[in-house]
C-alpha cells in the first residue's frame, strides 16, 4: 500500500474510507485551557490530518465542530474531506436513547452527520443526567445492557494485538487503534507501571536512523499494519510532528522488531470500573 500525506485512507466494507492518522482530542477538562481543542483541531487541518476523533465526554466537542466548520468556511476543505468518529457514552446504552444522543451530538457540533459513531465503552452505567452516577457511598452506578463488546482495541508498539488484528484481517474489519503513542500517563485512568512507550530503546534507535521520533516509529508501524491510529497532541509542533511519517517506511526486519516488544499490558485498565458485569478487559482477544 503506497501511504502518502494526501491518500492514507484504508477501505471500509460499507463502501466507504478511513484516514489511517487521525488527531485524538481528549484532554483533561480540568488541566486544558478552553479553545485548545479548537486551535489543535485547526492546526490539524491546516497540516494535513483530515480524521478527528472526538466524543460527547471530552466536554470539546463543540471547539471540534466549529474547528471544522470554520475551514470549511475558508475553503480548505470540504465536509466529506473529513472523517470525524463521535461516541456513544455509557449512560446512553439503552437503544432509544441512541438516536437523540446523536442528535445532541449533532447540534454540539453543528454538523450534518458524523462519519462513524461507536459505543465509548462496552460498560453501560445508569441513564439521566449525571455523566458518572454515583450513588450515596460513592459508589459508581452501572446498568445492564446487552450491547455486545465492540470497542476494547487499545494497540501500540507495546499492545501489538497480533490475534485480533489477524482475525479482523480475515473479516475485513479495519482496527482503530487507541492511545497509540502510550497515552498521557494520566494516573487516573492509566496503567503507569507499563514503561512509557516512546522511551523504548528499540523505537528510538530505529528513529535515529531515518532521523524520525520514537513517536513517528510507533506510529508509522500501526499504519504499516493497517492500524488506523488517532495520537492526540495539542502541542503545534508535535500535531505536525506525528503527520511526518508518510515520507519513510520501516522494513520487514523492523517491522518485525518492533512486534517483538510487545509486553501484552494495556495502558488503559480502568480499573475503578472493573467490578462492572461488563468489564471487557479480562478477556482474550
Ligand atoms: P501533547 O498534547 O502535549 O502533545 P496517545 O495518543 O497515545 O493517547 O498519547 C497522547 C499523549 O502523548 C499526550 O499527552 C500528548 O501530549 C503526547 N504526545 C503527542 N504527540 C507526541 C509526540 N510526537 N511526542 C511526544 N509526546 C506526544
Amino acid at each position: 500500500m503506497n501511504l502518502t500525506a494526501e491518500s492514507h485512507r484504508v477501505p471500509l466494507s460499507d463502501g466507504n474510507s478511513i484516514p489511517l492518522l487521525g488527531l485524538g482530542t481528549y484532554a483533561d477538562p480540568q488541566k486544558t485551557p478552553k479553545g485548545s481543542c479548537l486551535e489543535s483541531v485547526k492546526i490539524a487541518i491546516d497540516t494535513g490530518y483530515r480524521h478527528i476523533d472526538g466524543a460527547f465526554v471530552y466536554y470539546n466537542e463543540h471547539e471540534v465542530g466549529q474547528a471544522i466548520r470554520e475551514k470549511i468556511a475558508e475553503g480548505r476543505i470540504k465536509r466529506e474531506d473529513i472523517f470525524y468518529c463521535g461516541k456513544l457514552w455509557n449512560t446512553c446504552h439503552p437503544p432509544e436513547l441512541v438516536r437523540p444522543t446523536l442528535e445532541k451530538t449533532l447540534k454540539i457540533l453543528q454538523l450534518d452527520y458524523v462519519d462513524l459513531y461507536i459505543i465509548e465503552l462496552p460498560m453501560a452505567f445508569k441513564p439521566g443526567d449525571a455523566i458518572y452516577p454515583k450513588d450515596e457511598n460513592g459508589k459508581f452506578i452501572y446498568h445492564e445492557t446487552d450491547l455486545c463488546a465492540t470497542w476494547e482495541v487499545e494497540c501500540h508498539p507495546y499492545f501489538t494485538q497480533s490475534k485480533l488484528l489477524e482475525f479482523c484481517r480475515q473479516h475485513d474489519i479495519v482496527i482503530v487503534g487507541y492511545s497509540p503513542l502510550g497515552t498521557s500517563r494520566d494516573e487516573t485512568w492509566v496503567n503507569v507501571s507499563s514503561p512509557p512507550l516512546l522511551k523504548d530503546p528499540v523505537l528510538n534507535a530505529i528513529g535515529k536512523k531515518y532521523n524520525k521520533t520514537a513517536a513517528q516509529v510507533a506510529l508509522r508501524f500501526s499504519i504499516q499494519r493497517g492500524v488506523v491510529v488517532i495520537p492526540k497532541s495539542f502541542n503545534p509542533q508535535r500535531i505536525r510532528e506525528n503527520f511526518q511519517i508518510f515520507d519513510f517506511s520501516l522494513t520487514e526486519k523492523e517491522m518485525k522488531e518492533i512486534e517483538a516488544l510487545n509486553k501484552n499490558v494495556r495502558y488503559v485498565e480502568l480499573l475503578m470500573w472493573r467490578d462492572h458485569p461488563e468489564y471487557p478487559f479480562s478477556d482474550e482477544y
